[in-house]
């Protein structure tokens, strides 16, 4: 009898699926990530087809370890995350292992918390909680500029993308409502490749928003952002991409977001960006080295720097479907079926 074995409890909807599959499971009983040991022993049983797993457990690394350490059955890693950059694809594939990722279920989830940290950048929430919290609000007498930030809808704003997925264009949408028909900003991005049609591809863009929509080089998207979203890969080619030499390019009054992974952006530039008021401020859902970020990060200490723990994805609904689809692209590669989202390299 196929098994699929489960590093985590994935949630009664997606668990379901899987009892309902009738392979054999070997799920991880700890409320907690597994060991190391449990997640190479598991994977070594021969009845083992397909392993659900986690971006976030270190456990769960996709590596030449893991993958020497699984049984010549395996067929399937399915990943609880859109992300891979925890999983050889090559290497996976060499073996004939798929690797199933959730795309797609996260897009609103992922824009939602993207713009709630332009929001919280651009108007200095972070600071301003850390205030009233410390009970600093007395000492602060108002007055006409307080605590101001910047404003999301001011004209001629210049929204810049590092990466245009689908979930830039969840945002997009989103901070197109908080403008009017007078004060529209205009969209710029990078993305890997510029491809032959670009021009028709921006011009569709462009009449799908209602505003102007370009593909722009790297330096040009640095130099002319005035909210800078990151939201690419990560690979080798994107790893400190936004590095000192982009944060010198960048305008003053500036803020990037990044919702995508914590080592595209150079953790020791931004900390010297921000603090030599190279650009205004910074909103990250992920940090190199999380979860591993202790109280004494340079960055938490950096007043114009909003971080939180990688919430992107964090609400039930869209954990339930993230679930669920990891769940399915397990079981569709055990039954021989075409995943229904496979990561193709
Ligand atoms: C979140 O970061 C994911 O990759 O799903
Ligand atoms: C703000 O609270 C105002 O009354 O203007």
């Amino acid at each position: 009898m196929p098994k699929i074995l489960v590093t985590r409890h994935l949630g009664q909807q997606a668990m379901t699926v899987l009892e309902n599959s009738g392979f054999e499971l070997i799920v991880n009983p700890e409320d907690a990530a597994p060991s190391r040991e449990w997640v190479l022993t598991n994977l070594s049983d021969p009845e083992v087809q397909a392993v659900c797993l986690m971006h976030s457990q270190p456990s769960d690394k996709v590596d030449e370890q893991l993958l020497n350490a699984a049984n010549d059955n395996l067929r399937c890693v399915s990943t609880f995350s859109v992300g891979y950059d925890h999983i050889n694809v090559k290497a996976a594939n060499a073996r004939g292992v798929k690797v199933g990722h959730t795309p797609g279920v996260l897009d609103d989830a992922v824009a939602d918390v993207t713009v709630m940290l332009v929001l919280m950048t651009l108007r200095r929430v972070g600071e301003s909680i850390e205030l009233v919290r410390s009970g600093k609000w007395p000492q602060l007498p108002w007055a006409p500029f307080v605590n101001c930030g910047h404003s999301i809808g001011h004209p001629s704003l210049t929204i810049g993308f590092l990466g245009f997925g689908r979930i830039s264009q969840a945002v997009v949408d989103r901070l197109l409502v908080f403008t009017n028909k007078t004060q529209r900003p205009r969209i710029i991005y990078n993305s890997s490749r510029r491809r032959d049609n670009q021009d028709e591809i921006d011009a569709d863009f462009s009449k799908r928003y209602g505003v102007e929509v370009r593909r722009v080089e790297k330096d040009q998207l640095a130099a002319e952002s005035d909210v800078l979203i990151v939201l690419c890969d990560l690979n080798p080619s994107t790893k400190d991409l936004v590095d000192k030499t982009f944060f010198g390019k960048m305008k003053q009054s500036a803020i990037l977001v990044n919702v995508a992974r914590g080592p595209i952006v150079n953790s020791d530039d931004l900390h010297d960006a921000l603090t030599t008021g190279q650009i205004w401020g910074a909103g990250l859902d992920v940090l190199t080295g999380e979860p591993d970020i202790r109280a004494d990060h340079p960055l938490l200490r950096v007043k114009n720097c909003v971080v939180i723990p990688h919430l992107g994805s964090a609400d039930y609904d869209t954990r339930n479907k993230m679930a669920e689809l990891c769940a399915r692209n397990a079981i569709a590669a055990v039954n021989g079926d075409e995943l229904l989202a496979e990561v193709k390299l």
